[in-house]
């Protein structure tokens, strides 16, 4: 880079394409329609022996990529949870990059480091959580399970004498982990990561409802009174949004002296909404709690939350010193409730996020998702050959697409819901992902965007009568 116009105009150019970008979000495919052999052809090649123009760098990178990137920034994406991001929050996660803060330590970030303790506040304010538990930003859920999962094993072990930080786990006494066969993948995996290891989870099988019956948790409790458990409850499942029954499964886990964790990746903001609040009360006397920033918040990947009741427990398992690590008295230190080292100020689009939207602008955000969610699982599972599976309180259902032949048995129906998805999502109008729910293949609808409006509904249920219609002929 030869001089500073030249540094300043490839943000610019960056500008120029990001806003453009944005302009045609409403208006471009929804899909990606490079395939992955021609976006190999583009990317793949030898390390160049010279460098590039800066400007050049980015224009040749957007002209590669673009048919390559997938619209999930609009407001007709209802694949996974994904959720957008808000215009300030994209902002300040570009000035973060330009900043380019080391936010491991206030000494390296002072006003980030502060930044990360407002948006500590604001969160647990939010979300109804008690004001005293400590917290940590994450990549994201997996890695929140994984701080939260360190803090509870520290905790439990340090009750048997055990410390685990010094001496492992080779030898420990048993750690189990009592769940419903619902969970989510991330907490087996953080278990893996943790040397917790999945044979100590244990799946305790779902009622009618999704949920993780009481009389179930109690009996599988006293079987073996004596082994340190934690008990990992659902904000929100990933099919369903359901949402267990938190007084009454605390208080029993409690009272067995087991740790209870939630995972309310995306669920845990309904606390967030009065309409929707009733669906999480109780589940503030747990003792640690996951969720993400990059879902329903509406904050730029990748952005999770961690809260610990038990502050020490959370700083025994994560905190680090180093002499080369300088220390500012009173401040908090990122690297001392993270499993990460260096690490980038994400607290600082958290915090634009929230400050954009403001108590009620959280609260409008849950339930205008939750209500266009409702709105597409009605009008979807309305449609000639649409069922209704699951219509959920909030933002996430379930429909499927049944073969209107004669005699057509359920791997027909899964073969028509599989067809109906692919093209729909090849359409570019809309795009949905699939799911096996109960044994049948179902289209997962997940609204989580804040661009998403009623016309992107009424655009989405036209595009899907119009993939039945396809998949008929
Ligand atoms: C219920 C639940 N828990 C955990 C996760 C993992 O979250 P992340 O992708 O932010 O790591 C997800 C992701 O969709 C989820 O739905």
């Amino acid at each position: 880079m030869k001089s500073l116009a030249q540094e300043t105009a490839v943000l610019d150019n960056a500008l120029t394409y990001a806003k453009n970008y944005i302009e045609g979000l409403a208006n471009s495919k929804v899909n990606a329609s490079a395939t992955l052999d021609e976006l190999r052809a583009r990317f793949l090649s030898a390390l160049p022996e010279d460098g590039t123009d800066a400007c050049e760098v980015i224009d040749q990178l957007v002209k590669d990529a673009s048919d390559g990137i997938v619209g999930s920034a609009g407001g007709r994406f209802f694949a996974y949870v994904i959720g957008g991001a808000l215009p300030a929050s994209v902002a300040a996660d570009w000035l973060t990059s330009v900043w380019d803060q080391n936010a491991a330590m206030h000494a390296s970030s002072p006003a980030e480091g502060v930044i990360e303790e407002v948006c500590g506040a604001w969160l647990k304010d939010v979300l109804h959580l008690p004001a005293s538990a400590s917290f940590a930003l994450t990549t994201g859920s997996q890695m929140a399970h994984v701080v939260a999962l360190a803090a509870a094993r520290h905790a439990l072990l340090a009750r048997v004498g055990w410390d685990v930080e010094k001496r492992g786990l080779r030898g420990a006494p048993e750690v189990r982990i009592l769940t419903s066969d619902q969970y989510h993948g991330s907490l087996e995996r953080a278990l893996r990561i943790l040397g917790l290891g999945r044979d100590a989870l244990v799946r305790l099988e779902s009622n009618e409802q999704g949920k993780l019956p009481f009389d179930l948790l109690q009996a599988t409790l006293d079987q073996k009174p004596d082994v340190l458990t934690v008990v990992v409850l659902q904000a929100g499942d990933l099919n369903t949004g359901v949402f267990d029954n938190y007084r009454e499964l605390i208080a029993l886990a409690h009272s067995r002296h087991a740790w209870v964790h939630i995972d309310g990746a995306f669920g845990l903001w309904t606390a967030a909404s009065d309409v929707h609040r009733y669906l999480v009360e109780g589940i503030d006397d747990a003792d640690s709690w996951v969720t993400d920033g990059h879902k329903w918040l509406n904050v730029p990947y990748d952005c999770g939350y961690v809260f610990v009741a038990d502050r020490d427990a959370h700083f025994g398992s994560v905190s680090h010193k180093e002499s080369y690590l300088a220390r500012v008295d009173s401040a908090r230190d990122p690297i001392d409730w993270n499993a990460e080292w260096s690490r980038r100020g994400r607290s600082v689009a958290t915090y634009a996020a929230l400050k954009q939207l403001g108590r009620s602008g959280v609260a409008d955000l849950i339930n205008r998702t939750c209500r266009f969610a409702g709105q597409l699982v009605d009008r979807i599972g309305a449609l000639d050959g649409g069922e209704v599976v699951w219509r959920s309180e909030i933002n996430q259902g379930l429909v499927r697409f049944l073969d209107p032949r004669p005699g057509a048995g359920s791997a027909d129906h899964d073969a028509r819901t599989d067809a109906v998805i692919s093209a729909v999502t090849a359409s570019g109008e809309a795009f949905f992902g699939g799911t096996t729910w109960r044994g049948q293949r179902c289209m997962r609808i997940s609204v989580c965007n804040w661009r998403t409006t009623s016309d992107d509904v009424e655009r989405t249920v036209a595009a899907v009568a119009q993939a039945i219609s396809s998949c008929r002929g």
